[in-house]
């Protein structure tokens, strides 16, 4: 079923579930290589969903810990004014880091998050994002764990939201150009 305002469906509940398992086996076998003591980092609100599934299929010990970033107000255009709202609760310093987005857009976000934990002397630093827009890249940033490159289209659903709303959509979906106020 696809709800009111979704014009279609970009990754299916199917789709979503395969390239998370693809993801958790990746990041399993690169963190299982070495001695790690791995953090996952979900930047909040947007990668909230992605985090839970995400995270079941990493067959490793692990802590988790959240962040909360904000870059966009209620519109669809980046800010690029990228402020902490919530910061993490668990030292980093010697951790092997893994943020995890929900969607890279400008990269502006991410490069912010990446230069600040840096700061605090991790062992490593690794990103992953379930969506990533290349075309829409300001700011590069290197993405160590990619789940699917879509179109620069305006993407809701697991997670992602528009004015706060849609993040519970099973699956991901484009909004209708005419809802879309910038
Ligand atoms: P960036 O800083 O431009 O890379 O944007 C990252 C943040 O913008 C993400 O964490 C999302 O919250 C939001 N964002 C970017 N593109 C979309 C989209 O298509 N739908 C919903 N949120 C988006
Ligand atoms: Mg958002």
């Amino acid at each position: 079923m696809v709800e009111n305002g979704i014009v279609k469906v970009l990754v299916s509940e199917e789709e979503i579930q395969k390239v998370v398992k693809r993801l958790g086996a990746e990041i399993t076998t690169f963190y299982g290589k070495r001695e790690s003591d791995l953090l996952v980092i979900g930047l909040l609100r947007g990668s909230f969903v992605f985090m839970a599934d995400l995270v079941r299929e990493i067959k490793l010990p692990l802590m988790v810990d959240f962040m909360a970033l904000s870059s966009y107000g209620d519109g669809t255009v980046s800010s690029g004014d990228v402020k902490v709202a919530m910061d993490l609760d668990t030292s980093v310093e010697k951790r092997d880091l893994l943020i995890v987005e929900d969607i890279v857009d400008t990269g502006k976000t991410f490069s912010k998050v990446i230069r600040m934990l840096k700061n605090r002397k991790p062992r490593s630093l690794k990103v992953c994002t379930f969506l990533n827009k290349p075309e829409c890249r300001v700011v590069d940033v290197k993405i160590d764990f990619c789940g699917v490159d879509i179109p620069n289209e305006f993407a809701v659903g697991y997670g992602l939201d528009y004015a706060q709303e849609y993040r519970n959509l099973p699956y991901i979906g484009v909004l209708d150009q005419a809802l879309l106020q910038e």
